[in-house]
């Protein structure tokens, strides 16, 4: 039977029995008040008649009897009057003929001496009969029978049957509509829409993720068919465009590829990586938990990477409402709605991310990598906690590889120089790599780092130490030699240290080719609309508020631009993303209030009554927020004046389908030498980034294209499956430390062929 037939029956069956059951109560009710009134009627007859009945009765006198129920006859009621044999003496009207049986309710009366009432059928009507013993000086002399004709009793009851049919019908027919409705509306309504959406994507169309009216019916079923149509067309995605790389005998590294790869390699050992940054973080916003992909390079390139391998992260919980998301062993499943990797959270005091994170790792290493003139600041209370923190992150990789042989185990960055060499020397068969996501300086500049033999110890306890360029090794391996006592392999770039050799390699770090899943449709009019500005040319920078990236001198160089060139005024707008950073340290609070300060100052010596040249957008964006930028900006200014790759100039390269944009590139930036169709800038030289500007919107479309397709050849091909691939291809093959034949050999190189 079907659900809205089962539907109707029971609304109707439920409607028949509660009309069906206070119409019984109002037949009872009705019944009872109708008998009360007869019963009232017929003894104030019987008391009003009973004084003149007595005196007749006790006189003999017939006449004065039917004198007396004449006058009180009335049409509809018939009276007799009966003597002590229960003789009928007189009646009226006189064609009334009493039924025998009356007789006998005579006899009961006046023997009992009480009223007898009773309802009798007569010519084929009910009547009800009321007799009334009527004595003298306590004798009995005779009764009065009053009769009234009740058949309205009967009437009155099939009215309120017929009544509340006719309730029950208008009732069950109203309720059959309004849950045929109710069921229209929310059950076959949505269902047929989560049908037809299945059916579209099931037939490849790209759709938005499904959207139903009542989270509370619909929610957990949308959610699990929107995972499973993107799991499906991700799946489909790759099919096709392995099934075009076959074709064209392209070797380019896809997720899929990767996936195989790491499964040949690793089997279904999960792949360990640990970082200072996590790759979500959730934190409470108007009373709810949200979930939020932090402002990070190195989760930008990793995220992808441990997507399509599978594997554990261990990193810092940073979240307000981190604990709320984790279970009890602080583990997470990412991404919610449909998990590819677990995070492991590791929860630091103030005093512990102070001194480690602020301290050492961000006021220390990093100025002293970044060769942008700020002074490194090197406090031994920091150094303690960067120690004690790397070790409470060795354990808690302990913890996550304790299971699994021979794991392989990827250090993210400068946070964790010491983590290589402290897990090794716990498990010595774990492969372990640390990649530095930012530059190497020179010898002379690292060595005023009083802890730079501790660290370097530390990083050599790898396998595999990767950095973005050749450059940066080759200042690594430079730093190890003067630093270290050890064995320089310069043919093979790496180091040896009694029976240890860690490998020293650059791989370009890349961004995955797809920036966000499912784009937003924003328009470029959209874009402008939203923020309030119209202009024929519009630049767009996205960063970390960090002084590496050279923000105010980007700032001045865009006001130079409008001095030069005062036909560019009131025709293009640059606007700034600036993602707030390390806000603690008073260096990134100098340089927030320095690039708010040089906004001011540029928009205010250019700005005219509708137009300004820069919108400073500063707070968090997620990555579709950013997409629209990319997308429609006329061209990405990435000017650091130093970065180890800088992945921005690779995602903006990515969101550009449309093959059109300029990219203006410090020559600081690691990215720089693969992205040489960039417009390469000298970020201290504010003349010559103004011309790069100028040259930017000047250029022959066709020029701005071809630049555009070779740079996304280029992005497309050095892609971060490619990056983990080789990274892990080297790893792999790295022998188990102590299988001694093997310890000979150092890996070589792999092609991207071998490794694929
Ligand atoms: C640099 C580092 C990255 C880091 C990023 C964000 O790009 O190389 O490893 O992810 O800064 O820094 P944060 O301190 O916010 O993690």
């Amino acid at each position: 039977m079907r659900v809205t037939t089962r539907l109707v029956l029971a609304i109707w069956i439920t409607a028949l029995a509660v009309v069906a059951g206070f119409a019984y109560l109002q037949v009872s009710d009705e019944r009872q008040r109708l008998r009360q009134e007869l019963e009232r009627r017929a003894s104030l007859l019987g008391e009003g008649l009973q004084d003149g009945v007595e005196a007749a009765l006790s006189r003999n006198s017939r006449p004065a009897l039917e004198r007396l129920l004449k006058r009180f006859g009335r049409p509809g009621q018939r009276l007799a009057v009966y003597d002590t044999k229960a003789s009928l003496v007189a009646l009226a009207p006189e064609s009334f003929v009493p039924r025998p049986e009356t007789a006998s309710d005579v006899t009961a009366a006046i023997t009992s001496g009480s009223v007898q009432q009773v309802f009798r059928q007569m010519s084929g009507r009910t009547f009800y009969v009321y007799v009334m013993p009527v004595p003298r000086e306590e004798k009995p002399l005779g009764a009065v029978a009053v009769v009234l004709d009740a058949s309205y009793l009967a009437e009155a009851e099939q009215a309120v049957w017929r009544e509340n049919g006719i309730r029950f019908l208008v009732l069950g027919a109203i309720l059959s509509l309004i849950a045929l409705l109710v069921v229209r509306m929310s059950i076959t309504g949505p269902m047929a829409k989560i049908t037809r959406w299945t059916k579209a994507v099931r037939r490849g169309q790209h759709l938005e993720p499904m959207k139903l009216g009542d989270p509370s019916l619909f929610g957990p079923i949308t959610r699990e068919v929107s995972v499973l149509a993107r799991s499906l067309q991700r799946a489909r995605a790759a099919a096709e465009e392995e099934a075009a790389l076959r074709l064209k005998g392209e070797t380019l590294w896809t997720e899929e590829r990767l996936k195989q790869f790491v499964k040949l390699r690793l089997g279904e050992a999960p792949l360990f990586v640990v970082s200072n940054r996590e790759p979500v973080s959730h934190v409470w916003k108007d009373g709810r938990i949200v979930a939020r992909r932090p402002a990070s390079g190195l989760v930008t390139a990793m995220e992808p990477v441990m997507r399509a391998c599978g594997g554990v992260w261990t990193a810092q919980a940073s979240g307000d409402a981190d604990r709320e998301t984790t279970d009890a062993g602080g583990h997470l499943g990412v991404p919610a709605d449909d998990p590819r990797y677990q995070v492991r959270r590791v929860w630091l005091s103030k005093e512990e991310e102070d001194g480690y994170y602020y301290g050492f790792a961000n006021e220390g290493l990093w100025p002293l990598c970044h060769i942008v003139h700020t002074r490194p600041q090197f406090r031994p209370a920091d150094w303690a906690q960067y120690r004690a923190v790397n070790e409470r992150f060795a354990e808690a990789v302990l913890e996550e590889i304790q299971h699994t042989e021979s794991p392989l185990v990827l250090i993210q960055d400068y946070h964790f120089a010491l983590l290589p060499a402290l897990i090794k020397a716990q498990r010595p068969d774990a492969r372990t790599a640390i990649f530095w996501h930012i530059p190497w300086p020179n010898f002379e500049a690292f060595s005023i780092c009083p802890w730079q033999e501790d660290l370097l110890r530390g990083m050599l306890g790898a396998d595999l130490i990767g950095f973005h360029t050749q450059y940066y090794c080759n200042n690594f391996l430079e730093t190890v030699e003067r630093v270290v006592e050890a064995r320089i392999d310069r043919e093979n770039f790496s180091v040896n240290r009694g029976s240890h050799t860690t490998s020293v390699k650059p791989f370009p770090i890349s961004v995955a080719p797809t920036f966000v899943d499912d784009p937003p449709k924003t328009s470029r009019e959209e874009l402008l609309a939203e923020l309030g500005i119209s202009a024929e040319f519009v630049g767009v920078g996205v960063e970390r508020l960090d002084y590496t990236k050279g923000i105010p001198e980007r700032f001045l160089a865009i006001g130079r631009l409008f001095e030069r060139f005062p036909e560019y005024r009131e025709r293009l707008v640059f606007v700034q993303l600036a993602a707030p950073s390390r806000s603690t340290i008073r260096r990134y609070q100098e340089l927030e209030a320095e690039v708010e300060t040089t906004v001011q100052m540029v928009n205010r010596a250019f700005q005219t009554r509708r137009w300004r040249p820069i919108v400073y957008l500063k707070g968090h964006h997620e990555h579709r927020d950013i997409w629209p930028f990319y997308r429609h900006a006329d061209f990405c200014m990435v000017t650091s004046l130093h970065d180890g790759m800088n992945l921005v100039a690779k995602e903006f390269i990515s969101v550009r389908d449309d093959e059109d944009g300029a990219l203006i590139l410090s020559q600081f930036a690691g990215a720089s030498s693969e992205l040489r169709d960039a417009l390469l800038v000298n970020p201290y030289d504010i003349d010559g980034v103004a011309d790069a500007i100028r040259a930017a919107v000047a250029m022959p479309p066709e020029e701005r294209r071809a630049r555009m397709a070779r740079m996304r050849q280029t992005v497309r091909e050095h892609n971060i499956y490619r990056w983990a691939g080789l990274l892990l291809n080297d790893l792999s093959r790295i022998p188990e430390e102590g299988t001694a034949t093997l310890t000979a050999t150092t890996p070589g190189r792999a092609s991207d062929e071998e490794a694929a």
